[in-house]
């Protein structure tokens, strides 16, 4: 086998071993994909200035997130199906993350549910993202049951009252548990090792949705699901609603425009992430790291701003941070973990960035992450 030393390598495993649904719900982005490829290529032109003869012995990438400790400024970002990529995929994840100090984010559309990773983690805090949908009732016993779980704080997704258009998921009939039609089940076949290990769980659906719902015990293809579901009249009264519901540090995923950051602080969230929803919802929106430094200079005095998008390396990782990030997301790159080979596959990704983002501090002069800022970025690139 290969020795896996980027997340490419990752990538490409996690692709021959997984069914091609999955894959591609994970690897596509919305209408053009152009969004989707612009987070990670518009990191590539932003230059790091090397410095030299500067003691590099003793470094730390240790910082917080919203207040809480982190092996590095990385945290787990909410994937949906992320247990149909492996057999209880959540709780490996989540596993894998709380072994290496980063906060792991359960997406409300896992497999494995919110109580599942609790007790799998043995009451260890991870964060819980919510979407918003019309049934209001839900969406109270959603956020008491994360409460009931001790998780640390709420990530409330914005950027999805509707979902952007994927040509992929809706040509492969996306759902969870996969249909039976004769495409798949002859695509299935040939991932004999993905298989056996579903057959081993007992979770393949969406564990917290099924059965907490009235009325739903199948979703049909996830697209239609979300479309029925989700509420599309959601605003920022919701927003103060949740707030207030939740009571504890909340996060607001998927600003993009100054003007809504602004009315983000006013909301009093501790911290809003620059996203784009991974290039899965409006094509055409600018890539999240260009987006970025506009927002930290807005109303990086007033919340903790994060991003996520596009970030396949430590030195991605560096130059969000130089920008202005007091933290970031990783989604594909451990879903390529986890799809390749489990918990392992995770602690794999998390060790690939962590070593790149460690080495890449100390060739640009710093020991301490703390301290780097944009000067260690060549003038003119960002
Ligand atoms: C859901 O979060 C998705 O992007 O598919």
């Amino acid at each position: 086998m290969t020795v896996i030393t980027t997340i490419e390598d990752l990538r490409v495993l996690a692709q021959r071993r997984i069914p091609r649904m999955f894959y591609d719900y994970v690897d596509c982005g919305s209408w053009t994909e152009s969004t989707y490829h612009a987070n990670s290529d518009d990191f590539k032109p932003i230059k790091l200035r090397q410095r030299v003869a500067i003691n590099m012995e003793n470094r730390s990438t240790a910082c917080t997130m919203i207040g809480q400790p982190t092996a590095m400024p990385v945290a787990l970002a909410p994937t949906g199906l992320t247990g149909m990529l492996c057999a209880d995929g959540e709780i490996k994840s989540a596993l894998a993350a709380k072994k290496f100090g980063v906060p792991y984010t359960l997406s409300t559309m896992s497999i494995c549910s919110i109580e599942d990773v609790a007790a799998a983690t043995g009451g260890h805090p991870f964060w819980f993202q919510l979407y918003v949908m019309k049934d209001r009732d839900y969406i109270e016993r959603l956020i008491d049951r994360a409460k009931a779980a001790n998780c640390s704080a709420l990530m409330l997704t914005l950027d999805l009252q509707i979902i952007g258009q994927r040509h992929k998921d809706l040509k492969n009939g996306l759902s969870a548990p996969p249909k039976l039609t004769l495409p798949n089940i002859l695509n299935m076949l040939t991932k004999p090792h993905w298989g056996l290990s579903m057959l081993g769980t007992p979770r393949r659906g969406f564990g917290n949705i099924i059965g907490h719902v009235k009325g739903i015990e199948s979703m049909g293809t996830l697209s239609e699901w979300t479309a029925k579901q989700f509420d599309p009249a959601l605003s920022w009264d919701d927003v103060a609603w949740i707030k207030k519901r939740w009571g504890g540090k909340l996060i607001l995923k998927g600003i993009q425009d100054v003007q809504d950051a602004r009315i983000a602080v006013d909301s009093g969230a501790d911290a809003l992430i620059v996203s784009n929803h991974g290039g899965r919802q409006l094509d055409g929106a600018p890539s999240s790291i260009a987006a970025l430094p506009a927002i930290v200079d807005a109303v990086g005095n007033q919340i903790e701003v994060h991003m996520d998008g596009g970030i396949r390396s430590g030195q991605d990782v560096l130059k969000a941070w130089a920008l202005g990030a007091r933290g970031t997301y990783i989604g594909r790159a451990f879903n390529y973990g986890v799809a390749a080979l489990g918990e392992q596959g995770v602690t794999k990704a998390l060790q690939i960035i962590h070593k790149e983002l460690d080495l890449t501090m100390a060739f640009c002069g710093h020991t301490r992450i703390g301290k780097v800022d944009r000067s260690i970025l060549l003038p003119g690139t960002f």
